[in-house]
């Protein structure tokens, strides 16, 4: 009797909290693409409704930095994945940002530029200095970003050089130290030519690693470009079956089993779990790879070889540490085109088809 009480209050509960959330999705999709626009006008890119095609170039009213914030003049800006994924009209994409329709119509993170004004508590920047960093909303004539999340860009570095950083660099950088890299290590990068990973195969490389990247066909040429030691074709080689070992799995696609990664992990190897395949991995694929990276680091907690996960954090110290390796020589921004603010929907298109080499950059100017 007892336990079928029990099962009945917990139903109850599940169905509420369905309900619940169901009402706050619903509640959270009103946008702000009918409010009269009042005020100083700019271009942005505007995303109304979900889908890749409703990416469109349309007025909007210029930002205004409150006490604690820059405003930028935007000279370019770069795509990432998380754009993509805010504009698709996926199941999950309306559990999260809104049922009905996307809730934040801005896209674009990362962004170079010159500051135009700054608010009142702003200590470290003043109008004119030229920067990189993120904000929300780079995909814009003007966009205001807090003053830890912009660095001074470095004089020869240029603005679309620079706007490829932030995102995709920091994700790298802080994967690899996940990984507990050390020089002499050997790292395998899979998944090695999109943003992230053309930055993940040139830091591996620049801390001292042996570095072996997995990528498609028609980008052998590409990762052997920018370091990498060895090149494996996925469309031909199984990395997982190689029976090469390697100390630290840099994983931006998550489609082999944690037993077949265990299998080519040193004894005390690491697997970051960076991401599942950017764009190209849709539908099922995705729910298995994202369960897969939730499970695994748990599971590991138990032996040697260990999963790890994170989220990308904002770190005004490896903006610094980026724009210098950047400035030096050491990293360059593998950039497969850059278009117009204007041509900016043509670029969410192709990042929606998948298999880039390196960044999509937005110019405004
Ligand atoms: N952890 C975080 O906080 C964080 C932050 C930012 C991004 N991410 C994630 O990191 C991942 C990479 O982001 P990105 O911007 O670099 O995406 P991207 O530009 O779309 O790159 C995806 C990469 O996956 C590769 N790929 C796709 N299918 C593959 C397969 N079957 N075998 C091997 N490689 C395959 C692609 O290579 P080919 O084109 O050669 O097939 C490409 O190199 C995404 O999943 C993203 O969500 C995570």
């Amino acid at each position: 009797m007892k336990i079928k009480r029990i099962l009945k209050w917990s139903a109850g509960a599940i169905l509420l909290a369905l309900l619940l959330f169901l009402f706050i999705a619903y509640w959270r999709s009103t946008n702000d693409c009918n409010i009269p626009l009042q005020g100083e006008i700019m271009k942005a890119i505007k995303v109304c409704e979900y889908g890749i095609g409703a990416a469109h170039i349309a007025d909007t009213i210029k930002p205004v930095p409150n006490d604690d914030r820059v405003l930028i003049k935007v000279h370019a800006a770069s795509l990432n994945s998380l754009d993509i994924f805010m504009t698709r009209d996926t199941w999950i994409t309306r559990a999260v940002l809104g049922l009905r329709k996307p809730r934040y119509t801005w896209r674009g993170r990362d962004l170079a530029g010159v500051v135009e004004a700054v608010g009142k508590n702003v200590t470290q920047f003043k109008p004119g200095d030229e920067v990189f960093g993120i904000c929300n909303g780079s995909l814009a004539d003007y966009a205001v970003a807090r003053e830890r999340a912009l660095v001074i860009k470095p004089p020869n570095v240029s603005f679309e050089d620079a706007a490829t950083l932030a995102l995709a660099g920091q994700t790298a950088l802080q994967g690899l130290r996940h990984g507990k890299i050390q020089a002499g290590q050997k790292v395998l990068v899979n998944g090695a030519t999109g943003g992230v990973g053309t930055f993940g195969v040139q830091l591996a490389k620049a801390l001292g690693a042996e570095v072996t990247a997995v990528c498609s066909t028609g980008n052998v040429d590409l990762v052997r470009s920018i370091g990498a030691d060895r090149v494996i074709d996925y469309a031909k080689d199984d990395f997982t079956k190689s029976g090469e070992r390697y100390d630290i799995i840099f994983d931006n696609v998550g489609n082999h089993s944690m037993s077949e990664r265990r299998r080519v992990l040193t004894p005390n190897g690491i697997c970051v779990l960076v991401g599942f395949g950017g764009t190209s991995t849709t539908g099922s694929a995705a729910i298995g790879r994202i369960l897969t990276t939730t499970i695994a680091p748990l599971l590991s907690s138990f032996t040697r070889q260990k999963f790890v996960q994170y989220v990308t954090k904002l770190s005004n110290e490896d903006l610094v540490f980026l724009g210098d390796l950047l400035q030096s020589g050491k990293l360059r921004s593998v950039i497969e085109k850059t278009y117009k603010l204007a041509d900016a929907p043509e670029a969410f298109r192709r990042f929606d088809q998948g298999h880039m080499r390196g960044k999509l950059v937005i110019k405004m100017d």
